[in-house]
């Protein structure tokens, strides 16, 4: 059987989503107003069981997206989720995303949940390019691409359908050897 990942910081882990997350998954992605720039907010238990079976249960295969739900390591509580969208055939560039649940917003965790991811993937996974996409309006989410150096690299307007509204996209991206510079 294939070894599951995980990852540990110092107050975090992140490890695959499971079936059994579901419950804990809904309580915070179903708030449509702390997830308003994002494309999935599930209205039941059942859309995220769905959500649950169609990300890959294997990570780095091109096409899919991984997930990695964060838990508190001191309370077992699961705060949040990062995905991995393996996008590129040569299997070198990725698309991150993470949400955490809004009373957890503020305290570092995402910085410290997507640190540990990149360097995940940077370093085991041999990825040379990370990205983000991101709605303009989404100022907690540029702020943290930017925390970790990620650099803006297009505007496209309304080149994206969520919710039923056509919205602008940042890009924001990372290559490994800029990642490398910035930790040293
Ligand atoms: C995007 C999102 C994850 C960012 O969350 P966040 O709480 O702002 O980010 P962090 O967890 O890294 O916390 C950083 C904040 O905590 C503060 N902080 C407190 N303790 C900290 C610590 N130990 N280390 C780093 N920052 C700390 C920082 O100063 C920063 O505050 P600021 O926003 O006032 O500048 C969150 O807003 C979210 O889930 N949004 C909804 C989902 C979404 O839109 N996701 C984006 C799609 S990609």
């Amino acid at each position: 059987m294939e070894h599951r990942i995980e990852l540990k910081t110092e107050r975090l882990i992140l490890r695959p989503v499971e079936e059994k997350d579901a419950k804990a998954i809904f309580n915070y992605r179903s708030d449509s107003i702390a997830n308003q720039y994002q494309g999935w907010i599930p209205e039941s238990l059942d859309d995220v069981h769905k959500f649950i079976n169609k990300v890959s249960p294997k990570i780095d295969i091109v096409d899919t997206w991984f997930q990695f739900v964060i838990i508190k390591n001191n309370s077992n509580e699961i705060i949040g989720d990062v995905g991995i969208h393996f996008l590129d055939t040569d299997k070198k560039q990725v698309e991150i995303g993470c949400t955490l649940d809004k009373n957890q917003h503020g305290k570092g965790y995402a910085t410290e949940a997507l640190k540990e991811t990149m360097n995940y993937l940077f370093n085991k996974l041999n990825k040379r390019r990370v990205i983000g996409s991101i709605d303009p309006q989404n100022l907690k989410s540029i702020g943290l691409v930017e925390r970790l150096g990620f650099r803006k690299e297009a505007h496209f307007k309304e080149s994206i359908l969520i919710n039923g509204k056509w919205v602008d996209d940042l890009v924001y991206a990372i290559l490994k050897d800029e990642w490398i510079e910035k930790r040293q």
